[in-house]
């Protein structure tokens, strides 16, 4: 059994032997550290939230108000991280979040690979976007043994869409996100103060410029304003519930919907056959004003009552953060803007040291706490310390 904790022994006697940690460990020094490399036109795109940004704060916040209850005389010496996913077993619930311009955050401009490797030496799996800087085929072979999820955006053309998908099975994903809440952009006043969208200068969009259907879309040899507005074409399907039959009858891979924050969502989706359920709004990129996704996660988590398992992003900061979420009922939890901070700050050593950090630290804190399994964190392992609800 992994005891992810042992990192910090690792880390003090490299620190005995004069060697120092080469990377930060607080998300306020990831973030500053990764916002000073990353060129100026991702730095908006990547810390930016929308609107006035309450929504990307009310995430972060929201953990805050739920205090973990220390117990004690559990004889936690031993903890088991480990959580079953569509069949594999995972020897922690982290995920990494599905995030646009990954591929760019690296100076070689091969992000998406690099975090296909970072899954491969964590055992984390990488959930790819559809908006990516290599095709989807080039990325999935770096992340060795651990699964790996395919995220889609949905395009209005369905030709496009059922390529895309089963390029994604037929390259060995494990899985198909379909995220929901992202078919318009939303109202991003930091990049649209600096006029950035890197998708509308031709970046990140290697999976459509690689496929077959887009290539008939643009017709041989598109020269770069061809291919975006090509992409601007296609790029958002706004779903609704009669598509899901249709987006069901693309693969038999599982599907996963994310952006489920109403329980009644959480229900109708899984009676029209879907396998998961994502709790997300979109680290508060999409739509401001809508609180918290952590306080959509209870109500989400008791409609799923067990059928499915609930994967939850948005603000997780801290490995006490991921346990939270955990004890809320989540099955998984993903992680975001920490690891593109780590990669863009320390390539794959800095996103693996990220992640074996939050690792740690929710073993300890399961050890401290006296919580040897995930199982042992359900709803009473947490207690409201906020204002009245
Ligand atoms: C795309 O995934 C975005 O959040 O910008």
């Amino acid at each position: 059994m992994s005891q992810y904790g042992d990192y910090q022994n690792e880390l003090y006697l490299a620190a005995l032997g004069g060697v120092l940690p080469q990377h930060p460990f607080t998300y306020d020094d990831l973030e500053r550290g990764g916002l000073e490399v990353l060129p100026p036109e991702l730095r908006s795109y990547v810390a930016g939230g929308s609107g006035s940004e309450a929504t990307q704060r009310a995430n972060a916040e929201a953990f805050g108000r739920w205090a973990l209850v220390p117990r004690m005389l559990r004889g936690a010496a031993e903890r088991d991280l480990s959580v079953e996913l569509f069949g594999k077993r995972l020897a922690s619930p982290l995920m990494l979040a599905p995030v646009g311009v990954v591929g760019l955050c690296t100076p070689d401009g091969h992000g998406d690979i690099a975090t296909a490797q970072v899954a491969a030496q964590t055992g984390v799996p990488m959930i790819a976007s559809t908006l990516m800087n290599d095709p989807l085929e080039d990325v999935v072979p770096h992340s060795g043994d651990t699964p790996a999820w395919f995220q889609l955006y949905t395009p209005k053309s369905r030709e496009l869409a059922a390529s895309l998908v089963s390029r994604a099975e037929r390259a060995g994903y494990d899985a198909i996100v379909v995220t929901l809440d992202t078919w318009v952009p939303g109202w991003r006043p930091r990049d649209l103060a600096s006029g950035n969208f890197p998708q509308l200068r031709g970046k990140v969009l290697a999976n459509y410029t690689s496929d077959p259907v887009f290539q008939e879309m643009t017709g041989p040899d598109p020269d770069l304003g061809t291919v975006v507005l090509t992409w601007v074409s296609t790029f958002g399907n706004p779903l609704s519930w009669d598509d899901l039959p249709w987006l069901r009858s693309l693969t038999t891979l599982p599907i996963v919907l994310k952006g489920i924050c109403h329980p009644d969502d959480a229900r109708r989706a899984l009676d029209a056959g879907v396998d998961g359920i994502y709790c997300s709004n979109h680290g508060g990129r999409q739509a401001d004003g809508g609180g918290s996704a952590l306080g959509w996660l209870p109500g989400v988590v008791d409609a799923v009552a067990g059928q499915a398992p609930v994967i939850f992003d948005s603000g997780v900061r801290t490995g006490a953060d991921v346990v939270k979420a955990i004890a809320l009922g989540a099955t998984a939890v993903a992680v975001g803007r920490p690891y593109v901070y780590g990669l863009a700050l320390g390539g794959v050593p800095g996103a693996v040291h990220v992640l074996r950090s939050l690792q740690a630290e929710a073993d300890l804190v399961m050890a401290v706490d006296g919580y040897p399994t995930l199982a042992d964190l359900d709803r009473d392992a947490l207690v409201w310390q906020g204002a009245n609800r």
